[in-house]
């Protein structure tokens, strides 16, 4: 039920800090440890790679998955787009583990490389939304999302949600190796759920810039470095599917080798600057942009804010940062796509979940 909201969409997106909270409450004991399955744990311990497979906006939530499995429980990753998988199937390590991400469970190019990965013997962890389905019933282990029923073809509060598992997934993973960690992932998500509160608040600001940058215009580009860049391309598959804006996402330190080629008067460029790490690279590319004629629109972090910034989210570890500043992000496709009167929670072409190869 929509209750109130016009479009499932925003419902969807105001619905994220609950999800945050609902998360944290069910991934926590009563002594404040993390609650995840024994045999998830063993074979997080126990595998030596692990291959993320997954499709859109999912896929993108495993790239950031990457860099915390990596960086907090130090095992390798690969992430895979599901439905290229088959095609150029890497060498396989030794102990392989492969984590399906899919808000629905039932994305069929997902299912093709789980179904040929079984044949081959490997254990497989499914994380959905959705517990009794294909992925997660066919998989050897499953990690829910409790984002509750997400309607809107675009993902909001799964992709938000599939983030914060695979961060306590990463961090669960990091203890029983007994690695030393400082991050406290339950403290810095509670943190995560007020950051997301304070920007749904501020949708009539979003609403303007979208219609400042995004009106008329046939194309817009996404900027960032490093987290903020898997949060650009997130933020462009937003804008693209739901407004039809041709919209895509790059990596900052990219733009001189071709893509800068695109910019002209008037060219919408959003840029994304959450990263102290990259801050100087991303305003560098900003000023490249704006001297061809670009109308830049920057999304910083408090603390890495500047004058002319367009919109600052509000401070949260740098690690997750890519649960807040997907937001705006949001907000601004939701506003963009209503502007230009496109059916918002059913886009032209496009199902909720693809059951198709
Ligand atoms: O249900 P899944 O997470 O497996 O779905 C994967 C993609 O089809 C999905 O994320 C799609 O890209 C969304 N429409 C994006 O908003």
């Amino acid at each position: 039920e929509k209750g109130t909201y016009p479009h499932f969409m925003l419902k969807e997106i105001d619905e994220q800090p609950f999800v945050m909270r609902k998360i944290i409450q069910e991934y926590q004991d009563e002594n404040n440890d993390l609650k995840l399955d024994e045999d998830i744990r063993a074979a997080m311990k126990e595998c030596d790679r692990i291959y993320i497979i997954a499709a859109g906006t999912s896929y993108h939530a495993g790239l950031v998955g990457k860099q915390f499995i990596e960086k907090l429980a130090e095992i390798p990753v690969e992430v895979h787009v599901a439905s290229e998988f088959s095609y150029n199937m890497p060498l396989l390590s030794e102990k392989p583990l492969f984590v399906f991400i899919s808000q629905s469970g039932e994305t069929a190019d997902s299912r093709a490389v789980l179904v040929k990965i079984k044949e081959l013997g490997h254990p497989a962890l499914t994380i959905t939304n959705v517990p009794g389905s294909t992925l997660s019933r066919e998989a050897n282990y499953t990690l829910n999302l409790y984002a509750g029923p997400e309607i809107a073809v675009a993902s909001t509060k799964a992709y938000t949600a599939q983030m914060a598992v695979l961060a306590i997934l990463a961090v669960d993973t990091a203890r029983a190796k007994g690695l030393e960690l400082s991050f406290d992932p339950m403290q810095e998500l509670a943190i995560v759920a007020s950051a997301m509160e304070a920007l749904t608040d501020q949708k009539e600001t979003v609403e303007e810039l979208a219609r400042d940058y995004l009106a008329t215009s046939r194309n817009a580009f996404f900027i960032g470095r490093s987290t903020d860049y898997y949060v650009c391309v997130e933020g462009a598959l937003k804008l693209k599917e739901i407004s039809y804006i041709q919209a895509e996402g790059f990596a900052g330190g990219e733009l001189k080798h071709g893509t800068i080629a695109l910019i002209e008067e008037g060219t919408p460029v959003i840029a994304l600057a959450t990263q102290s790490e990259v801050n100087y690279g991303i305003r560098s590319n900003v000023q490249e942009v704006v001297a061809r004629g670009a109308n830049a629109m920057v999304v910083s972090m408090k603390g890495l804010e500047q004058d002319t910034d367009a919109f600052v989210i509000p401070e949260v570890h740098e690690l997750l940062t890519s649960l807040v500043s997907v937001v705006p992000l949001q907000l601004l496709a939701y506003y963009a796509a209503l502007h230009r009167d496109c059916d918002v929670d059913k886009p032209r072409n496009l199902a909720k979940s693809v059951t198709v190869e």
